[in-house]
Parts: structure tokens; C-alpha cells; sequence
């Protein structure tokens, strides 16, 4: 572009500015003054640049495009989103758990999967992971179990002793550190793994008819890893591997999809159900809940500002339309409070107006004033109200997605059912669902993990966990370390 056709610099009250290079001065050699109100308001622009990091998944990266369902599910959900032939808006963003936001991509850890559908009936919100169970079922551990992936209050380092510590002394966690020791541990690309919500969620149907569900983000490219050499290696060479291939695929016309499916599980089957449908830690069988088709997701469009669009996006499980609700899992009742608490602290509590927060439906709501309020508010600022204001509809929009509940007020962990335990899964995931060279990776990165600074007697505790989970594979570790430690002296 010639120097002639290019815009002129303004302030940011959109003010043209003499010079993009020099600040105001006495004479060429001279003091600079205080009413160089431009170059003040660079550095302080720039001084306020950052905003604190996610405390959990920081480090992200994501892109927009739409979700179209193929199938006919409206006997399951009424959800606006889920009936048969609508395409919805979506941005999603991909991320790590315990990293910075500068941290390497391909450091082992599950991957976020957060997805933002811009339903006609509101923001509809799927916070999920690329694992389809977690590592605790209670949100009281959930701070305890982040911080001791984070970094030790004295060297501020990561610290796998504190990991295992934790991993040991919470045997409930044991299905999914079998996922993250194993191939699922360090994806190929984002592009290259499932999506699932892991919890469980409800549908509601036009009748008012309700379902257990669980979402199955399929991947149209293949599920593959990384192994851990290769991902220790890219962790030098472009610790935004991961960032820079979204980008790109997108970028080259390559828009990556998923196919969702779901399990459905019917209302009455929980009561009875072998095992609480509702544990975080387990998944359902697919001979019991087999998956059910409902369409397709694809990323197609890149960010063209990745703060605004990316960095400031706040996706919250709270977000639930119609015919879509929460079930008994006491995870996520944590998490309905902690995201928007999380985005009031990070961005402020008009959050949602930043325009990738923004519902493209109508908001009629009476929240009012705050910090950083844009969108204009109008009388009547209150309800109920005879000035024609906003009023909720609950018959259109009735409170269906329930279920009925009673007892002491305990704090107690869920009722243990016949098949209730921590390890059958864990010990399914490793010989029913990896081969033999899966399982020889899966032993050689608990090994390389345990012989990272893990010591007595979390270490003892490591063996024994591994083999509660699977005695051969914990066997194999136990050997594995002992023979490299006494060989290292
Ligand atoms: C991010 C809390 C469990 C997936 C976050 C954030 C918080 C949080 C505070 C940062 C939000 C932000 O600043 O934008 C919790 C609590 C949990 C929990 C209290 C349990 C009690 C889970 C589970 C999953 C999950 C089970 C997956 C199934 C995510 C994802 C993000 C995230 C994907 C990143 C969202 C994004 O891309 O912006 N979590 N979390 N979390 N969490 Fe959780």
C-alpha cells in the first residue's frame, strides 16, 4: 500500500497523531514533556495489555464455524440447536490443563474441548474434555488436584511427586491417569481427538420426557498421538505446535470436523443402574448406551484477533437452553458456579457483552450497570412491572429438566452401588482397549513420569496404584524404575 492511501494514526479518541516514532521533546536533545498525551496513552495501553491467565487451561487456541445437525433426534431433546436440519454458530477453543499461557502445546494433559453455540434460544455452552471421564468425583478436591499439576510454593516448579502424591492418596482418579499416561495423553493435533463431555447432562423432549446423555465428539481426521519423544521434542523446537496447525489447517481450506454422537440412557434405567451413571470417573458402556448419531461440528474461520476472540471468550456449564439440563453429578454443580465466577475475576462482570460472549438471540434480561456496561439499558429496570417490561414465561420455558431428591444434609461420598469401584474401568482401558504396544507405551511413560522426581513414599504408593489397576502392568513400572534407579545409583 503506497503511503498515500494508508490511514493516518490516530489516538484511540480517534485523534490523527504527528508521529509514530518520535514523543514531544524540548528541542532534539531536550526532555520529553508530560502533555505528550500520545505516547502516554501507548505505554499505558500497553502496561494493561495482559489480563490474568485462566487458573486451569490457560493455554489455548481456537477458531469459529457451525454445528449442523444430520439426524432426527427431536424425541430425545427440544433443544432449538438438536432439531433435525438447523445449523447453529459456534467458536471453540482447544487448550491444556496445568500449562501457562506460553507453555508448550504437546506437554502431556487433556485437552479442553469448549464449545459455544450461538442457539436461537440463547448461548448453549459444552465445557468438555478430550478424555470422557475426570480424575476426581467431588469439586471439593477439584482446587487441590489443579494446584499439585501446577507449580510448588517453594521453586515454583512442577513437581510429578506432587502429582502422584495427589494421584495416590485419590485412587478415583486411577481411569483417567491411565487415559493421560496412555497415546490420549499428547494428541497428534487438536484435530485429532475426540471431544466428550464426560458428564452426564439431561435432555428434555417436547413431552417433557427426560434422558440421561452423554456427548461424543467423534473426530473426522482419525484419532492419533504424539509419542513422547517426538512431543518433548516439539516442546522445544515450537511450543505452539498445536496453535500454529489449527491455523493453518483452517488457513489452507482444510477445516477440520467431528461427528456428534450421543448415548442416551432413559430416566427410570439410573435408579438401577449397576454402577452411579452419574460418576464422573466412569464411562457407560457402549453395549449398554450405544452411540447415537445427531451431526456435525466443523471449525472453519480463524480468529482475526485472538484476544478479543479468543483469550476473552468464557464458556460456562451454567449455559443450558431449553430441553437441555444438569443431572446429580456433583462435579458439575461445582462447575455451574465456578466459570462465570472465574470470568467475573478475569474479565468483569459484563463479560458477556464482549461480542464473542454476546448470544445472537435477543437479551431481554434486567441485569443493569457495572464496570464496562455497553449495551444500553432501558426502563423498566425492575420486575414484575406493569411498563411493559420483559416478562418470564413459564409455561413456553417451564423448569422440566428436574429430578427429585431427599435426605440429611451429609457430606459423604455417593451411595456405593454393586459395581461401584475405582480400578475394573481403569483395568478395562488397559487390556480391552490398548494392544500390546499401546500397553508397552502406556508402562514406558508411567516410567519416564515416576523417574522424574518422584520418591519415597509416593513412589511405593505408584506401584501399588498401578497394580490395583492392572497387577502385570504394575509389576512391569515397579521393575522398569527400580532397575533404572539402582542403574542411575
Ligand atoms: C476451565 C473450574 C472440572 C473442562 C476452567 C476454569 C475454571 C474451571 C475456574 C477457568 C475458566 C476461565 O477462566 O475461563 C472447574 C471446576 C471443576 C472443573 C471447579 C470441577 C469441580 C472440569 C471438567 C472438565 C473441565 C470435568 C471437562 C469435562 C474445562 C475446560 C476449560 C476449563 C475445557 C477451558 C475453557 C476454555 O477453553 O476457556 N475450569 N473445572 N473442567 N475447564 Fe474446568
Amino acid at each position: 500500500m503506497s503511503d498515500d492511501v494508508r490511514k493516518p494514526t490516530t489516538t484511540d479518541a480517534g485523534i490523527p497523531v504527528a508521529s509514530d516514532e518520535h514523543s514531544l521533546t524540548v528541542g532534539p536533545d531536550g526532555p520529553i514533556v508530560l502533555h505528550d498525551h500520545y505516547l502516554i496513552e501507548q505505554m499505558a495501553n500497553f502496561n494493561r495489555e495482559r489480563i490474568p491467565e485462566r487458573q486451569p487451561h490457560a493455554k489455548g487456541s481456537g477458531a469459529f464455524g457451525h454445528f449442523e445437525v444430520t439426524e432426527d433426534v427431536s424425541q430425545y431433546t427440544k433443544a432449538a440447536l438438536f432439531q433435525p436440519g438447523v445449523k447453529t454458530d459456534v467458536v471453540m477453543r482447544f487448550s491444556t490443563v496445568a500449562g501457562e499461557r506460553g507453555s508448550p502445546d504437546t506437554w502431556r494433559d487433556p485437552r479442553g474441548f469448549s464449545i459455544k453455540f450461538y442457539t436461537s434460544e440463547g448461548n448453549y455452552d459444552m465445557v468438555g474434555n478430550n478424555t470422557p471421564v475426570f480424575f476426581i468425583r467431588d469439586p471439593m478436591k477439584f482446587q487441590h488436584f489443579i494446584r499439585s499439576q501446577k507449580r510448588r510454593a517453594d521453586n515454583n516448579l512442577r513437581d510429578n511427586d506432587m502429582q502422584w502424591d495427589f494421584w495416590t492418596l485419590s485412587p478415583e482418579s486411577a481411569h483417567q491417569v491411565t487415559w493421560l499416561m496412555g497415546d490420549r495423553g499428547i494428541p497428534k493435533t487438536w484435530r485429532h481427538m475426540n471431544g466428550y463431555s464426560s458428564h452426564t447432562y439431561m435432555w428434555v423432549n417436547a413431552q417433557g420426557e427426560k434422558f440421561w446423555v452423554k456427548y461424543h465428539f467423534k473426530t473426522d481426521q482419525g484419532v492419533d498421538f504424539l509419542a513422547q519423544e517426538d512431543a518433548d521434542t516439539l516442546a522445544g523446537q515450537d511450543g505452539d505446535y498445536h496453535t500454529r496447525d489449527l491455523f493453518n489447517a483452517i488457513k489452507g481450506g482444510n477445516a477440520p470436523s467431528w461427528t456428534l454422537h450421543m448415548q442416551i440412557m432413559p430416566f427410570a434405567d439410573a435408579e438401577t443402574y449397576r454402577y452411579n451413571p452419574f460418576d464422573l470417573t466412569k464411562v457407560w458402556p457402549h453395549s449398554d448406551y450405544p452411540l447415537i448419531k445427531v451431526g456435525k461440528l466443523v471449525l472453519d474461520r480463524n480468529p482475526t484477533d485472538n484476544f478479543a476472540q479468543i483469550e476473552q471468550v468464557a464458556f460456562e456449564p451454567n449455559n443450558l437452553v431449553p430441553g437441555i439440563g444438569l443431572s446429580p453429578d456433583k462435579m458439575l454443580m461445582g462447575r455451574i458456579f465456578a466459570y462465570a465466577d472465574a470470568h467475573r475475576a478475569r474479565l468483569g462482570v459484563n463479560y458477556k457483552q464482549i461480542p464473542v460472549n454476546a448470544p445472537q438471540s435477543p437479551v431481554n434480561s434486567y441485569s443493569k450497570d457495572g464496570a464496562m456496561r455497553i449495551t444500553p439499558v432501558s426502563d423498566p429496570v425492575y420486575a414484575p412491572n406493569s411498563k411493559g417490561g420483559p416478562a418470564a414465561d413459564g409455561e413456553r420455558y417451564p423448569t422440566d429438566s428436574t429430578w427429585s431428591s431427599q435426605g440429611d444434609m451429609v457430606r459423604s461420598a455417593y451411595t456405593l452401588r454393586a459395581d461401584d469401584d475405582d480400578y475394573g474401568q481403569a483395568n478395562d482401558l488397559v487390556n480391552k482397549v490398548m494392544d500390546a504396544a499401546a500397553r508397552d507405551r502406556l508402562v514406558n511413560n508411567v516410567t519416564g513420569h515416576l523417574l522424574n522426581g518422584v520418591e519415597e513414599p509416593v513412589l511405593s504408593r505408584a506401584f501399588e496404584y498401578w497394580r490395583n489397576i492392572d497387577k502385570a502392568t504394575g509389576d512391569r513400572i515397579a521393575a522398569n524404575v527400580l532397575q533404572e534407579r539402582a542403574k542411575r545409583g
